[in-house]
């Protein structure tokens, strides 16, 4: 953690210097995702040409309301930072020496990747894996990305591939999600921080929640995921020496594992947009009966297109760049009336840049 940089005098006595540090870590962040974007566009046209996807340019109006979506997102993040909901240390956190190692990597790996798409092999995952283990739409490559979820080598570079998708604004989504749970969490105000439980429900690498343990420094964790490989990820991320445990579970959403009411705050980030439509609407079921009445259920995925009409363009090339079976589905699916079908009521919904962030109470009087 860089929570020691908070004890710094300069950090403490000059907020404008930290504000520009995350400004330039920010503009950073988003120059190098653009850079390696748009030169493994032109690799991929030259070297792999008959994979190349065919995406609507992004130019004027929506490249600017793109930018401006993206500082406004910056700015929400550094005021929140700013009114102590989570640590300004987190604003800087990441496995950066991890990731240099891993970099060239995702490089060697591209080749690959652009071969599945070319021949359009979505289901080219190890042949060692225990097929009955899973659900068939679990069983493929999501965005053409080497071995699907199934290997620790997807699982290395998970992150860091996301973060260069997002231009360096992955991080900063997710963590849209931890004022509506800190806020829903006051329900259980005369309770001890401890006794609280949080599952963060397809966790993957868990940088959820990471995010909510610099927050929340004392309540349990739990994460769940149906990759081994990822958990191990994350595992290796969390639970370092010193900190404590955060238990990592192998299990299917649809199934939770756990006893009902039993969590206090659920937790779901980029998730939905991977599953069949039906399955939305059984993890929602899910979270519902494992939450205590008076818990807080936060759900972030993709933005739609009813509440982003402007990014429709982006939302439509999404799925013809990478291997995302079930996201045009997504994008028109009313995930209020699953919540509300679920049970959930002070359903609300705000969007930052391309995430949507839904929050929602078990009701009291629900015993489930
Ligand atoms: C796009 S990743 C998101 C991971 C993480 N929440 C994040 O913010 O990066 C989707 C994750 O969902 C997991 N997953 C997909 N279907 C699942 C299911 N039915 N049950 C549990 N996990 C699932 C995958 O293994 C993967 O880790």
């Amino acid at each position: 953690m860089l929570k020691w940089l908070e004890t710094l005098p300069w950090f403490m006595a000059a907020p404008s210097i930290t504000k520009l540090a995350y400004k330039t870590l920010q503009g950073s962040k988003n120059l190098a995702g653009l850079a390696h974007k748009g030169i493994s566009t032109k690799l991929m046209e030259f070297l792999a040409p008959g994979g190349t996807p065919e995406v609507s340019p992004l130019q004027g109006e929506l490249l600017h309301d793109l930018k401006k979506s993206m500082e406004e997102l910056e700015k929400v993040d550094w005021q929140e930072a700013e009114q102590g909901i989570y640590p300004i240390s987190q604003l800087f956190e990441a496995p950066w020496i991890e990731w240099a190692r891993r970099y060239p990597l995702i490089w060697l790996d591209l080749p690959f990747t652009w071969d599945r798409r070319r021949k359009r092999n979505t289901r080219d995952i190890p042949n060692k894996i225990n097929r009955q283990k899973y659900p068939d739409y679990y069983l493929q490559n999501f965005h053409h990305q080497t071995d699907g979820y199934f290997s620790d080598f997807s699982a290395g570079l998970y992150d860091l591939q996301v973060e260069i998708l997002f231009n360096g604004t992955a991080d900063s989504m997710r963590r849209r999600i931890i004022s509506p749970l800190k806020k829903g969490l006051k329900n259980f105000q005369d309770r001890n921080q401890s006794t609280l439980r949080i599952l963060d429900v397809a966790t993957g690498t868990g940088r959820t929640l990471k995010q909510i343990r610099s927050s929340m420094s004392d309540v349990e964790l739990i994460g769940i995921d149906l990759s081994a490989a990822y958990l191990r990820q994350a595992s290796r991320y969390l639970n370092k020496r010193g900190s404590d445990i955060a238990q990592l579970i192998r299990g299917n959403a649809e199934n939770l594992p756990f006893k009902s009411n039993s969590m206090q705050g659920v937790t779901c980030v980029y998730l939905l947009h991977e599953l069949p439509k039906g399955s939305r609407q059984k993890v929602i079921n899910e979270c519902m009966r494992v939450l205590e009445p008076g818990g807080i259920f936060v759900l972030a995925d993709s933005i739609q297109k009813e509440d982003s009409p402007k990014f429709e363009t982006v939302l439509e090339n999404f799925p013809k760049a990478f291997h995302e079976p079930y996201y045009n589905d997504y994008v028109s699916d009313n995930i209020e009336e699953k919540l509300s079908n679920s049970g959930f009521i002070s359903i609300e919904a705000n969007s930052h840049f391309m995430t949507r962030v839904w929050s929602a109470i078990k009701p009291i009087e629900n015993k489930t």
